[in-house]
């Protein structure tokens, strides 16, 4: 059976390793899960971010799970487990569609292949499509994305929607670097985000080691640096797309759209069609993890605020669809009216 490695993650076959986010840039460790519960943890832990990783991730995990079934998967009691195996896995996380999309094309395929001499490969086999089938689709993103950027131009981003939230590449990122790869030159600026700080950790430190240029600022100067003509574009991922074409991403991103509107300067998403839930009808239904408030009292270990302070953590908001200039795809950049052009992608 094949295998897979990128910067995010390995799969040998019998384990998922990931590079421990948490840890980056200081420190390069890995993180070996070699069940369905170590995977869960991964993904809660924010070992392993960002929706098309947690996707994948999920997808391995289900395999994990499978692996462990001592009997017939095929039996009433493997069908049971691989239910049980899938609801933990699900649980991880509430926002980033992507985890439950690939959760859903597991199960449906062990549900289709139970009785098979060889439901386990099959399952191995259909997570490592879901893998491999997340990078190819970043790089069609990626060249859909980078025509709508100029030689010269600055953008700024949000969250880190890179090879690290994916399998490789990246959505957002991945349209800058597939500008840069056609022979623009881009320049980024990457807001910190607050609090778990996905800007400065991960987006600076993957920009730097691709050698494009980026100029790291705090949430609080995308304004002023709007403000300043520094800015043509913003390119931001996405955890989930609504069928109006609101969209939930990183806490923080709504600010920067407004901001956007106000200077007259393009708020693009760029993201696959397994972040378009169809099935959620406006931003106002899609669940918004809310996180621990040590993530905004405590940075990097250090208490910054007094004990005890009463604190609101959403890890995530949602930007209105009509802030919102074009939507990024593989299958090419939607503009308004969402209900119809989303719609139109599956069609
Ligand atoms: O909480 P995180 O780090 O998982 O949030 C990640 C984001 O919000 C990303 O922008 C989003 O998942 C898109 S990743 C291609």
């Amino acid at each position: 059976m094949s295998k897979l490695k990128t910067m995010t993650l390995e799969w040998t076959g019998d384990a998922v390793i990931f590079i421990d986010q948490r840890k980056l840039p200081l420190e390069e460790v890995y993180v070996k899960c070699t069940n369905h519960f170590d995977t869960f943890t991964a993904i809660k832990d924010m070992i392993v971010r960002g929706a098309p990783a947690i996707g994948a991730s999920a997808a391995f995990g289900y395999v994990l799970g499978a692996k462990e079934f001592r009997g017939e998967l095929g039996s009433e009691k493997g069908i049971d487990h691989m239910k049980k195996v899938k609801e933990k896995l699900a649980s991880s996380r509430p926002t980033a569609v992507n985890l439950f999309w690939a959760l859903e094309r597991m199960h449906k395929t062990f549900l289709e292949n139970a009785s098979s001499d060889n439901t386990i490969d099959i399952l191995e086999k259909e997570a490592l499509a879901i893998a491999f089938e997340d990078i190819e689709v970043n790089m069609a993103i990626g060249r859909n994305g980078s025509e709508l950027l100029r030689d010269g131009d600055t953008v700024l981003t949000h969250c880190n929607a890179g090879a690290l939230a994916t399998v490789d590449y990246g959505t957002a990122l991945g349209v800058i670097r597939a500008a840069v790869e056609a022979g623009k030159r881009i320049s980024v600026f990457a807001d910190e985000t607050r609090p778990y700080l996905q800007g400065a950790r991960l987006t600076a430190w993957e920009l730097m080691k691709d050698g494009i240029d980026v100029t790291l600022i705090s949430d609080n100067m995308a304004g002023w640096v709007m403000s300043q003509g520094k800015i043509d574009a913003v390119v931001v991922g996405a955890d989930r797309i609504a069928a109006n074409g609101d969209v939930a991403n990183k806490i923080g991103t709504y600010s920067v759209a407004v901001l956007a509107q106000r200077h007259g300067i393009p708020f693009y998403v760029a993201a696959p069609l397994s972040t378009i839930d169809l099935s959620t009808p406006t931003g106002k239904e899609i669940p918004i993890e809310e996180r621990s408030h040590k993530e905004i009292t405590h940075v990097q270990g250090i208490q910054v605020a007094p004990h005890n302070v009463k604190c609101y953590n959403p890890a995530f908001d949602v930007t209105p669809w009509n802030l919102v200039t074009g939507i990024i795809t593989e299958k090419g950049v939607v503009r308004p009216p969402y209900n119809v052009t989303l719609k139109n992608l599956f069609d």
